[in-house]
C-alpha cells in the first residue's frame, strides 16, 4: 500500500475476512447520476411507449406509437406515390403500354412483386411451373398468350367455383367411355403425334379413336384449342407428362386444373401489372 492512501485511510464497512477489510467508499458521482438517469428514462419510456404486456396487448403508451401503424403509413405513402401511375396504367389500353417505356417498366416491376406474392406458390418463383401448373415462360399457351387473354385468365381464373366467368372446359374421363385397349391405342397415337417412341400398330389403330373422341377439343392435327384450354399434344410440352403411364392416367381419369380468380383479391392495376409481367417473360403473343 502506498504512503498516500495509508495516510488517508477511508472508513471501512466493518466487514473483515482474514484481515482484509472492505472500504466504505461512496459511489463515484458520475456513476450514481447515470444510474438515476437510466431509472428516470426507463419509467418515462414505459409511460410514453407501448411497454407492459397485458393479457391481450401491451399498454399503448401516451404517444400512441406502434410499429404496425408506422408500416401502414409507409405503405400508404408508397401507394400515394404510385397512384398516378396506377391510374394511368388502368386508363391505358393494355396493348399500348409496352410503347410507354416508363409505364411499362413500372408495371413489369410491380407485376414481378405481385407474382412473387400471389402466383409463385403454384407457378414457381421463376414462373417455370410444375406438374399441373403451366410454365409461363414458353410460348405454349393453354388459354392464349395475348395480353387480353392473359388478363382474362388472371382476372377470372380457371374452372373455379368462385367466379361465374371463369374459364371452363372439362375433358371426359375416358376410362368410363373407352376400352382399355382403345386407351392404350390412343396413348400411342399421342406419343406418335408428339414425336416420341411408340408402338406403330397401336398408334395406327389409335388414330381412329383419336378422331372420334379427342379431335373436337385437341383438333384433328392435335394442335389444341385455346378456346377450350385444350393443350397442344404435338409440341412435346406437357402440363402433366408425356410418358405412357402419365398419358394413360390423363386419358382414363382426365384432369381438372383449377386456378382461383384474382379480380376480387387484386386491384385492376395489379392485374394489369402482373399481366404485363407474365406477357414479357418470353412467351407473350
Ligand atoms: C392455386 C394455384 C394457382 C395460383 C395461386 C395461380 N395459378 Fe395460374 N394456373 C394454375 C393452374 C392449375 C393453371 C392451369 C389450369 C388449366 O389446366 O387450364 C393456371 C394457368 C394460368 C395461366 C394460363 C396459362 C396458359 O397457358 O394459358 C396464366 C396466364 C396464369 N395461370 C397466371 C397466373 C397468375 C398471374 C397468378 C397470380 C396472380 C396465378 N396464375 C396464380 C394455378 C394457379
Ligand atoms: C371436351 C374437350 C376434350 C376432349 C374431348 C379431350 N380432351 Fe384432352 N384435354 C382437354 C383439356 C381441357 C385438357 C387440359 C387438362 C385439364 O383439364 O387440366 C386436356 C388435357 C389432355 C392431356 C394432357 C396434356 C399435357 O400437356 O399433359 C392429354 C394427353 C389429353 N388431353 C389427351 C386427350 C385424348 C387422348 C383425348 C381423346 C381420347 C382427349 N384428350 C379428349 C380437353 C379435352
Amino acid at each position: 500500500m502506498s504512503k498516500k492512501t495509508e495516510n488517508q485511510e477511508p472508513d471501512t464497512t466493518g466487514h473483515e475476512w482474514d484481515g482484509i477489510k472492505e472500504y466504505d467508499n461512496p459511489m463515484p458521482r458520475w456513476w450514481l447520476w447515470t444510474f438515476y438517469a437510466t431509472i428516470i428514462w426507463g419509467v418515462a419510456y414505459t409511460i410514453a411507449y407501448p411497454a407492459w404486456p397485458l393479457i391481450k396487448e401491451a399498454t399503448p403508451g401516451l404517444l400512441g406509437y406502434s410499429t404496425r401503424a408506422e408500416v401502414a403509413e409507409e405503405i400508404q405513402r408508397f401507394e400515394e406515390m404510385n397512384a398516378p401511375l396506377d391510374q394511368k396504367l388502368v386508363a391505358t389500353e393494355l396493348a399500348t403500354v409496352p410503347d410507354d417505356a416508363e409505364l411499362h417498366s413500372y408495371a413489369v416491376n410491380g407485376g414481378a412483386a405481385v407474382f412473387r406474392t400471389w402466383c409463385a406458390q403454384c407457378h414457381g418463383s421463376g414462373a417455370a411451373g410444375a406438374k399441373g401448373y403451366p410454365n409461363l415462360l414458353d410460348d405454349a399457351w393453354l388459354w392464349g398468350g395475348s395480353l387480353e387473354e392473359i388478363e382474362y385468365t388472371v382476372a377470372h381464373g380457371i374452372r373455379n367455383e368462385q367466379d361465374p366467368d371463369a374459364r371452363w372446359s372439362q375433358m371426359p374421363a375416358f376410362g368410363e367411355i373407352l376400352e382399355e385397349q382403345q386407351i392404350s391405342e390412343v396413348v400411342h397415337y399421342v406419343r406418335q403425334m408428339s414425336g416420341q417412341e411408340h408402338d406403330a400398330d397401336l398408334a395406327a389403330a389409335g388414330e381412329t379413336v383419336y378422331l372420334d373422341n379427342c379431335a373436337a377439343c385437341h383438333m384433328e392435327d392435335g394442335t389444341g384449342d385455346t378456346f377450350q384450354g385444350a393443350p397442344n399434344l404435338t409440341d412435346a410440352i406437357w402440363l402433366y407428362g408425356g410418358d405412357v403411364e402419365t398419358l394413360t392416367e390423363t386419358v382414363a381419369y382426365s384432369r381438372f386444373g383449377v386456378m382461383p380468380p384474382w379480380n376480387e383479391r387484386l386491384t385492376e392495376a395489379e392485374i394489369d401489372q402482373v399481366t404485363l409481367y407474365v406477357h414479357q417473360l418470353g412467351g407473350g403473343e
